[in-house]
């Protein structure tokens, strides 16, 4: 449609119609037309309506539903196509009293109707009509191609939240490692040449210096203080001993630091499954975010994990007795402990619920099919 400045808008216009008498009326109300710079196409036939919509793609189609070839729905299907929507829009002409026939029409994607009076006085509501089926045409279109674009940048976050979870887990492994071979190295060389002073001094029957001893103390704590760090940026039990035991390993430290009483159940049918690498890590970041909250915000005197398996579907169960998480709290924009946990989920084909009951508790469900691939 031209939208040069100055120029009125231009629509191509076919007009499928039986009956000359009514595409000549047709042609005079649109030439009448003030606003725009109609341009019709006519054809006499459904055939050779639908040859021209082809060659001539017009902006819209009038269409008779009665033609000597075709009936209008038999039309509107002819020129459906993939999405399943007439690939035109449609201004549907029917006698005055075929309302049936119309919203037969509108469901099958024709756009609008038009009643025909013997008096012809639909013609003068012609031109509005098609300007706002157009304009409507139009908005709808902006509004399909936002929401693609929405969703693509949505697939493409998704992605990049998944590639930053996995370069961030392998940073992890990696500083755990240079921690462990470097500074470990050297507190434990520190700590060997000390106690060596130590035993030799023992020997000679002379009291060791009371700095030295102090030297001792300080390399164990912080050979410990090392051990801790390591363990808290990836836990060298997941990559050994898998995501079961790391699990346990887990509970039992939270036990040990938090005080609340931390139970793990892992089911056989769980234990039995062997979980990859990633889906691993995974399950762990997710039940870990899950600990440090009920840790955090719960005020729960225990806490239960649960695993199982059943039907291919791997369920696990993180639920507390403490105060309950408000829906406010799942939902806050801030929340980004509970928004990576669903991203973690989500990008493995699971599903993750976060119930709470005030002064009950709060249940963080995740359930995992086992044989969907994920998304990379
Ligand atoms: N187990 C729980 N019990 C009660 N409230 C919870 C629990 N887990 C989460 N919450 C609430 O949900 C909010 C969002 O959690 P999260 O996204 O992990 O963010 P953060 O832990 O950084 O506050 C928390 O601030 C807290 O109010
Ligand atoms: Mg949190």
């Amino acid at each position: 449609m031209p939208t040069e400045a100055g120029q009125r808008p231009h629509i191509r216009v076919l007009v499928v119609d039986d009956d000359v008498v009514d595409r000549i009326a047709c042609r005079r109300a649109f030439a009448a037309s003030p606003d725009i710079d109609f341009s019709m196409i006519e054809a006499e036939t459904g055939r050779e309506g639908l040859q021209l919509a082809r060659e001539e793609r017009p902006d819209c189609i009038l269409l008779d539903y009665q033609l000597p070839d075709l009936d209008g729905l038999e039309f509107l299907t002819e020129i459906t196509d993939d999405s399943g929507k007439p690939a035109y829009p449609v201004i549907l002409l029917t006698g005055a009293d075929s309302a049936a026939v119309a919203v037969t029409a509108m469901k099958r994607g024709a756009w609008d109707y038009i009643g025909k009076d013997t008096e012809r006085r639909y013609l003068e509501l012609l031109p509005g009509a098609i300007q706002r089926m157009l304009r409507e045409r139009r908005l709808d279109e902006g509004k399909r191609q936002a929401e693609i674009a929405l969703r693509q940048s949505q697939t493409q976050l998704r992605q990049l939240a998944a590639h930053l979870e996995s370069v961030k887990e392998e940073e992890r492994k990696r500083i755990a490692r240079e921690i462990h071979d470097e500074l470990g190295g050297l507190l434990t060389g520190i700590k060997a040449h000390v106690s060596v002073y130590l035993r030799r001094a023992a020997r000679a029957g002379t009291p060791p210096d009371p700095l030295l001893t102090d030297a001792a103390g300080l390399a164990d704590t912080a050979l410990e203080a090392v051990r801790r760090v390591i363990t808290d940026l990836r836990p060298s039990v997941l990559d050994q001993l898998g995501v079961w035991a790391a699990l346990e390993w887990y509970a039992g430290q939270i036990e040990k630091r938090s005080g609340m009483q931390c139970t793990c159940r892992i089911d056989a049918s769980a234990a039995a499954m062997e979980l990859d690498a990633q889906r691993s890590t995974m399950l762990f970041r997710v039940v870990q975010e899950a600990l440090t909250n009920v840790v955090r915000h719960a005020d729960a005197g225990r806490v239960t994990i649960e695993a199982m398996c059943s039907d291919d579907v791997l369920t696990v169960e993180i639920t507390d007795d403490g105060r309950g998480i408000a829906d406010s709290g799942a939902d806050k924009r801030e929340s980004f402990g509970i928004i990576g946990m669903h991203e973690r989920t989500r990008h493995f084909g699971g599903k993750l619920s976060i119930t709470g009951t005030p002064g009950a508790g709060t249940r963080v469900l995740l359930r995992l099919p086992l044989e969907t691939p994920h998304d990379e």
